[in-house]
């Protein structure tokens, strides 16, 4: 009785364990390629659209890449931007 309580214990844990490694958020894992590719191309259209609404868009090449990604929280925090719409851009301002 103990075997199989111990036995129905370990497959609980697996189980749990795979789908925590299946399930598990993408948070802090390297950007594919492809998901750059992605986001640079959707921000390159982007930036015109939301950086020209209140002053005229700063060029890429104003602030070093470290610094986009501040000035991006700012700017969409002022302009309400989505989060997926914020990476886009900052990932073209970087991408100079
Ligand atoms: C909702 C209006 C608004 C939008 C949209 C907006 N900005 Fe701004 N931005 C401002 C205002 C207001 C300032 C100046 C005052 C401040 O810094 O809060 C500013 C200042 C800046 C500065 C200068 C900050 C500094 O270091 O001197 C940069 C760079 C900038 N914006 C970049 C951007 C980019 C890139 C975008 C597009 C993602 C953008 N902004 C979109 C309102 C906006």
């Amino acid at each position: 009785m103990i075997t199989m309580i111990k036995k129905t214990l370990a497959v609980i844990v697996l189980a749990a364990m795979v789908a925590g490694s299946v399930c598990a958020p993408a948070f802090g894992q390297p950007m594919t390629k492809a998901e750059k590719r992605r986001l640079f191309l959707k921000g390159a259209k982007l930036w015109g659209v939301y950086c020209n609404q209140c002053h005229n868009a700063r060029p890429p090449g104003e602030k070093a890449p470290y610094e986009w990604d501040m000035e991006i929280m700012h700017m969409r925090t002022l302009s309400n931007m989505p989060e997926d719409d914020a990476q886009a851009i900052v990932q073209y301002l970087k991408a100079k």
